[in-house]
Formats: C-alpha cells, structure tokens, sequence
C-alpha cells in the first residue's frame, strides 16, 4: 500500500496489498481474484460467483441493479417486508417501490412468514419482474425457498434469496442452501458463517438463471462499489475458497450435529430455540420469562456475548471456530438457568395492513429530514424508514406515515427518535 508500506502497526498491514501486478483486480479479476471465484463456485454448484469486499449489502444493491439492467426498463419487485436497508437502498437508487409481502400476523418483527401461497396469489394479482426473499432471517427462520421458486419459475419471474446469514447452509446438508433450492441469484455474506474477514460476501448466479445476467455483474459491483476493495477481505475469500473445497464442509457438518446436541438439551429443559437453522440457536427469552436483552446479560456472566438480543429472544450464533469449551459454556449455562412463567406482555402486532404511502421511497430517502422524539412522530412522513433490528419487518417503511401503533412498536423496540420530512 502507497501508504503504509506494509510496516507492521495494526499488524495486518503485510497482507494489505493493493492493484500491484499478480494482485489481480476485483472487477478484471484474470489471476488469482478469478480462480478463487472460481473454486466459490465450484464449492457452490453455482453458474458463477462473485466475491464482495462490502458485504452481502453491495451483493444485494447489485442484484437489484443487473436485474434492472438485463430488462432496460423499471421493474416491479415483490419483496418480503423484514428486509435488509441494503434492499431498500437498492430500491432508493433505482426508484423501485416494491410490493410488499408482509406477514398475515406477526408478533415479532425479525420474522416475516412468507409462504409460496401468498407469492402465488400477490403474481396473480400484479405484472411482478422478481420476487425478493430473506432467508434465513435472523431468528433462524428458513423460508419455503422450494415453493417460492416453483411459483416464480411457472410465471418466468426471477427469486433473489438474501441469504446473508445462511453461507454456511450450502455445506450444512442436502438441500438447504437457496441455490440448490432454485433461486435465480442468492447473496451470502461469507463473514458471518464462514472464516471470513468482516465484509466478505458472495453473490452467486444459480445454473438456470437466466442467460446475460453473469456479464453484468461486475460492472454493477463496480459502478456500486468502492474502487479500492480491501485486498485482507479478498485474502480472506480466497483461503474460504480453498477450505469450502477441503476441509470445512466436514467441519461445518460435525458442528451442525454437536448444537443438535444442544438444541436437544434446551428441548429437554423446555427452553424454547425458535431457530430452524442447524448452526444457530434463538432462544425464545420472553416464553420463559425473561426479557431477551436481560437473559444477554446473564449470558455475559458466563463469558457469552450474543449476536442479537430484543425483548423476545437472544440468538446465538455458533459457528465450527467455537471451541468446545466455549460450547460447554453455553452447555453450562441453559442447564443452570432457572425457568420462569412466561412474560405476559401485550405486543403491538404487525397485522398485513400497510401503513399509508404518501411518496416513493426515492423521494423520501433523497429529502431533506429532520430528527424527531419518536411520541412527536404521528402523523408525519418517514424519510428514512425505522426497524428494530437489521434485518426485520420494518415498522414504517420511507415515504410512509407513522401512525399511533407504529409509534408504540418503535418504542417497544427502544427506538427513541425517528427521521420525518
Ligand atoms: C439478512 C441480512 N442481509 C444483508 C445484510 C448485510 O450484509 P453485510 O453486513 O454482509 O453487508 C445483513 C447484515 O446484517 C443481514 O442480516
């Protein structure tokens, strides 16, 4: 690097290379960038694969981007509403307002139950170019990806899957991975399953996605992405690459089945996991008796520190670099934990019905906002959207009115001050 020179100060500087010749190019790779892709997606069974040195987040902008291209006009997307804000930055930047797949009744925000009945039903209704789902979300729920696929297929419609939490699924057993599913373009982000540098992330295009879609990748990635792509994330992509080859899908297995261990002694204690993932563990706080962001701290006094915590649940993600102290711990802990009745709290439920839109999500999200106490807020036009975690079903969306109950879902999720016209 001009820099740094490679001088040992945070200490990775050595490997923090730049476009230096035998560096190859992210977005020209024809060296070792394009092999490592290569074996990803060798590794996947997938057509290609793409590295991103910015997460699935520029994973996702892109593939909201090509879809836009290979059609040359706007499109219509159809979107599950617990969605990333990379999604909704991608439908800002290419002035999409996507309809909205919300949930019939959901009692938490994180999950946003999406079944291929209801996809097949919205397609009926309206022209749709691509359907947008999250799975896993982060509780660990796993959408019916099959059905979805088979709806979209019979109707020539794209499936993009954010899969970010989900990169490991591919390994984890047959049949679980978005690809091998029947998504047309699946995002992984590589940094939160696999051994990879935060910010790696995979967008893989499935076999039988449509011709012309590969081109146009990494112009997108390029014309949405930084110039300078960390050459330590990419490193760390390329040694992914070679461990998804060799030794970690082994790996990945025997940690799936040692957290079924687990998974069957919290079911033996009547601790609730609401995670259908094999490698994570949501352990549902609230039905027995304790506030999730209560029960983190309790995980702290035993040396835990958990991914995510909200009113309802802790999630836990586990992954094969866990040392087995680490899973005695957690062991440990759900065997001492003392039960309780469940916290009998009256939620404020997301119920289908939609607040008003008074304006695109372009035109919200590029206006002139100011920042207002949450109570202040009823009435008024969300400019930049409010979830309670990333990703969830978002209580108000930009371009939204914010009304009594979404006030009451803000703060139930702590959520002091929001962004209006
Ligand atoms: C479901 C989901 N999608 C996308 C992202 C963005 O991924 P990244 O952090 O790799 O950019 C996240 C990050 O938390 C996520 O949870």
């Amino acid at each position: 690097m001009p820099g740094h020179k490679g001088v040992k100060l945070h200490g990775l500087e050595p490997y923090d290379l730049t476009e230096i010749r035998g560096a190859d190019e992210l977005f020209e790779p024809e060296g070792i960038i394009a092999r490592g892709e290569q074996l990803t997606a060798r590794a996947y069974g997938s057509r290609r694969s793409f590295w991103s040195a910015e997460g699935s987040s520029l994973s996702i902008k892109t593939s909201v981007c090509i879809i836009r291209q290979l059609l040359g006009r706007p499109v219509r997307i159809a979107a599950a509403r617990n969605c990333h804000r990379a999604f909704i930055s991608a439908c800002a930047l290419f002035d999409i307002d996507p309809l909205w797949l919300a949930p019939s009744e959901s009692s938490e925000l994180c999950a946003c139950p999406v079944t291929a009945q209801q996809v097949s039903e919205l397609l009926d209704r309206e022209p749709v170019d691509a359907v947008y789902i999250t799975s896993p979300d982060y509780y660990g729920n796993l959408a019916d990806i099959a059905g979805i696929a088979d709806v979209c297929r019979s109707r020539g419609v794209l499936l993009i899957c954010d899969n970010a939490h989900g990169a490991y699924l591919r390994f984890a057993g047959k049949g679980l991975h978005p690809l091998e599913l029947g998504a047309d373009i699946v995002c992984d982000s590589a940094h939160k399953t696999l051994p990879a540098y935060t910010g790696g992330a995979y967008l893989h295009i499935a076999k039988s996605a449509p011709e012309g879609l590969d081109e146009l990748v990494k112009p997108a990635m390029a014309l949405l992405g930084s110039t300078s792509p960390s050459y330590l994330i990419m490193g760390s992509l390329d040694i992914c690459a070679d461990l998804l080859n060799g030794e970690l899908p082994e790996m990945i297995r025997a940690r799936c089945e040692r957290i079924a261990e687990i998974k069957a002694l919290m079911n033996k204690r009547s601790i609730p996991d609401l995670s259908e993932e094999p490698m994570k563990i949501t352990i549902a706080a609230e039905r027995i008796g304790y506030d999730g962001r209560e029960l983190a701290d309790i995980m702290r006094g035993y040396k835990m520190e958990c991914e995510y915590s909200d009113p309802a649940a802790v999630v836990l993600m586990i992954s094969p670099y866990n040392s087995e102290e680490d899973l005695f711990r957690l062991e440990k802990f759900l065997t001492e934990l003392e039960l309780h009745a469940p916290l009998n709290r009256s939620i404020p439920k997301i119920k289908g019905v939609l607040p008003e839109r008074v304006m695109s999500i372009r035109e919200a999200m590029l206006s002139p906002a100011v920042r207002v106490p949450v109570e202040n807020s009823d009435g008024r036009v969300s400019a930049r959207g409010a979830m309670s975690c990333q990703p969830s079903v978002a209580a108000v969306m930009p371009g939204e009115r914010i009304n009594a109950e979404i006030i009451k879902i803000l703060q139930r999720y702590g959520i002091s001050h929001t962004d209006v016209i």
